[in-house]
């Protein structure tokens, strides 16, 4: 039997699938070890492999193949852009992705001029005011603290993730405009989905029963 690959964004969201996982008796104690610093674990028993990447990550490894399924958030999911079948949600990490920004920056949404938006995405900031909006925009790609941008002048507005809104509210700005929902969500590789369909379906199946 060949191992199915799973890669999981790392952090609280790996944890957490982990809980899920050993919910459906999918289990891997070594994972578990938060000091740890592998990368990969195997269950030799269920012929499983699990390895944590970088979010951004996610959807690269599953897409070429070198993970069979991936756990990673909505909004990289979009951002990457990755020919990867997006299988379920889990309904946890909930989020919205907005355009923020302070409320004197909302006349320039609605008046189709040019405008500056920062962000970590800026794939997602493109395609919604170019192909939804169908607004000129300056999209000024950063790393973090993006809200930053439009306090010190150098973007008008912001395209970011918004949990419960503190950062904003705290920083003098606010909800303009929301893009989507967002959320975990279970992503699988097109021909492991073919070559693996009654093992993959079968993990598929049995984390729906859990959530
Ligand atoms: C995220 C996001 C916002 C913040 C939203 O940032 O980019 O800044 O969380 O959460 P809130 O609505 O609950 O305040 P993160 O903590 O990932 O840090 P970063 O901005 O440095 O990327």
């Amino acid at each position: 039997m060949e191992y199915i690959t799973f890669a999981l964004a790392k952090g609280r969201l790996a944890y957490h699938v982990l809980e899920l996982l050993e919910k459906t008796g999918i289990t891997c104690e070594e994972m578990k070890d938060k000091k740890t610093r592998k990368l990969i674990f195997v269950n030799e028993e269920l012929k499983l492999k699990f390895f944590l990447s970088k979010a951004a990550d996610v959807p690269t490894y599953v897409e070429l193949g070198a993970a069979d399924i991936g756990v990673v958030g909505k909004d990289t999911i979009l951002e990457e852009g990755r020919k990867i079948y997006e299988v379920l949600d889990l309904d946890v990490g909930k989020c919205r992705m907005c355009v923020a920004g302070p409320k004197s920056a909302a006349d320039k949404l609605k008046d189709g001029s040019l405008i500056r938006v920062a962000s970590k995405y800026p794939h997602i900031a493109t395609n919604y005011f170019y192909n939804k909006k169908h607004q000129t925009a300056t999209i000024i790609k950063l790393n973090g603290s993006v809200e930053l941008a439009p306090i010190v002048g150098l973007s008008d507005v912001i395209v970011d993730i918004v949990e419960t809104g503190t950062t904003l509210k705290e920083n003098g700005l606010e909800v303009l405009e929301e893009i989507c929902p967002l959320s975990a969500r279970v992503v699988v590789n097109e021909v492991s989905m073919k070559m693996e369909h009654d093992r993959i379906t079968k993990i598929i199946h049995d984390l729906k029963g859990v959530l």
